[in-house]
């Protein structure tokens, strides 16, 4: 069954289809935290956070159903649930960003928040890390470090070293804030030589997908300052932090202690209907206006507002932000009681924990950790890997997940590295 599906999805839609696992899950349900296969398998979804309020959540399945009975049109048509939207989301932020475009994708926001750069500063030198992800429109996937783009990516990106901390820029974990900010400073100035002079720094605040490495609050204070010093804006892209999952705060950058100038959002947002928002004080949207004549035709919808709406009803009536920070706590100690000769460093950011393997101490070992994600989609608990060497244990399930769910994958997980074999 599930073969038949491959070859089809190859036939009509081309190779190399990235799918996640060495046999693909068919899944055909979802409640909760809990998701079935067509065979009838349950998994315990450790890993996604698309479904932000849980799998199918009937509030928000009600107000996208609602909405899409009495309208759902075009976005230059006049609508209130939009901007109640808008309001309700920009109370959250501080720093002045107080106005909003909606998307459809965190790609096409983090593309704009590229633009707002420019057209703000007039320049067009933008920097990343060199272990990120920002999505995969044109502009943005010159920021992306896995394929590199046909030709060579443009001249006026910059990666610099992410931070980590078992290999830490600069030589040190203590040292390491203030090398990530001279890396910066040195890609701006090699900018402004090139001609391209620099517009802004986009950076995820807790370096997700970088393999999410111990930073302090204020890691990003020298760099911020190095930033604003050239006249570059700092963009947080917050699709994986944002929504109360980090637990201390809503926004990951609130946790750094950083003000951005845009923030851009996506994933988590409507809890798996496509919708994304770019967000940013009002003379950055001004200078973005002036420039570029820009409307989404999807973005920010009647059916599309209506589900971002209830998003925020659930996260705030099922105190979903205070869930991640108590089951982060909980399941983080039991992460850090597993035993395992490879097991290196285990970290969380509230619901989204990184445990790392390597062989001594430094050398990832992606072969065991590849295995081991297997050995655990086998006893039905769903979760992934990141980080540079893809040796980094991915936990980031859905915010409704229990301290019931954190005992299940606790258990499986130390059986899973039980069963392994040690050196691999
Ligand atoms: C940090 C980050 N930014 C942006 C994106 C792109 O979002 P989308 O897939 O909605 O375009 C992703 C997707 O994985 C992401 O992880």
């Amino acid at each position: 069954m599930t073969e038949t599906l491959i070859e089809r999805r190859t036939r009509l839609m081309g190779p190399n289809i990235p799918t996640f696992y060495r046999t693909p899950v068919h899944i055909v349900r979802g409640q909760g935290v809990w998701l079935w296969d067509a065979d009838g398998k349950r998994y315990l979804d450790c890993y996604n956070n698309v479904p932000h309020v849980g799998h199918c959540h009937p509030r928000v399945v009600a107000a996208i159903a609602g909405q899409a009975a009495i309208l759902n049109t075009h976005t230059r048509y006049l609508h209130d649930d939009v901007l109640d939207y808008i309001e309700r989301l920009t109370a959250t932020l501080d720093h002045g960003i107080s106005q909003a475009i909606m998307t459809c994708t965190g790609s096409e926001a983090n593309d704009i928040a590229l633009r707002m750069a420019q057209a703000v500063t007039g320049k067009t030198g933008i920097i990343a890390t060199d272990a990120t992800y920002h999505g995969n429109t044109m502009a943005v996937s010159q920021l992306s470090t896995r394929r590199p783009p046909i030709g060579g990516r443009w001249p006026n990106v910059r990666l610099v070293p992410a931070p980590d901390g078992l290999r830490p820029v600069g030589g040190s974990v203590a040292g390491q804030a203030q090398a990530f900010a001279d890396h910066v400073a040195a890609a701006i100035a090699d900018l402004n030589d090139k001609g391209f002079g620099f517009s802004g720094l986009m950076l995820c605040p807790v370096f997700a997908n970088e393999g999410l490495p111990s930073i302090e609050p204020g890691f990003l204070t020298p760099t911020a300052l190095v930033v604003r010093a050239a006249g570059g804006l700092m963009i947080s892209d917050e699709v994986q932090p944002g929504f109360g999952r980090i637990g201390s705060h809503f926004w990951g950058h609130d946790a750094l202690g950083i003000a951005p100038d845009i923030v851009t959002i996506g994933k988590p947002m409507a809890n798996g209907h496509p919708v994304a928002a770019v967000l940013a004080r009002p003379d950055v949207m001004a200078a973005f206006r002036d420039a570029f004549g820009y409307f989404n035709t999807f973005g920010g919808n009647p059916v599309s507002a209506a589900a971002c709406l209830a998003v925020l009803d659930v996260i705030g009536d099922e105190e979903l932000q205070a869930n991640a920070a108590r089951v982060s706590a909980y399941l983080l100690d039991r992460l850090r009681a597993l035993r395992h000769p490879l097991l290196t460093d285990t970290r969380a950011s509230g619901l989204f924990f990184g445990v790392e393997f390597t062989t001594d101490g430094v050398t990832p070992a992606a072969e065991f950790v590849g295995d081991l994600v297997e050995s655990l989609v086998a006893r039905g608990f769903l979760l992934n890997r990141i980080g540079r060497g893809s040796n980094i244990l991915k936990i980031r399930p859905p915010m409704p997940f229990g301290i019931e769910h954190a005992d299940l994958l606790a258990d499986a997980l130390q059986a899973a590295l039980d069963a392994s074999p040690i050196n691999k």
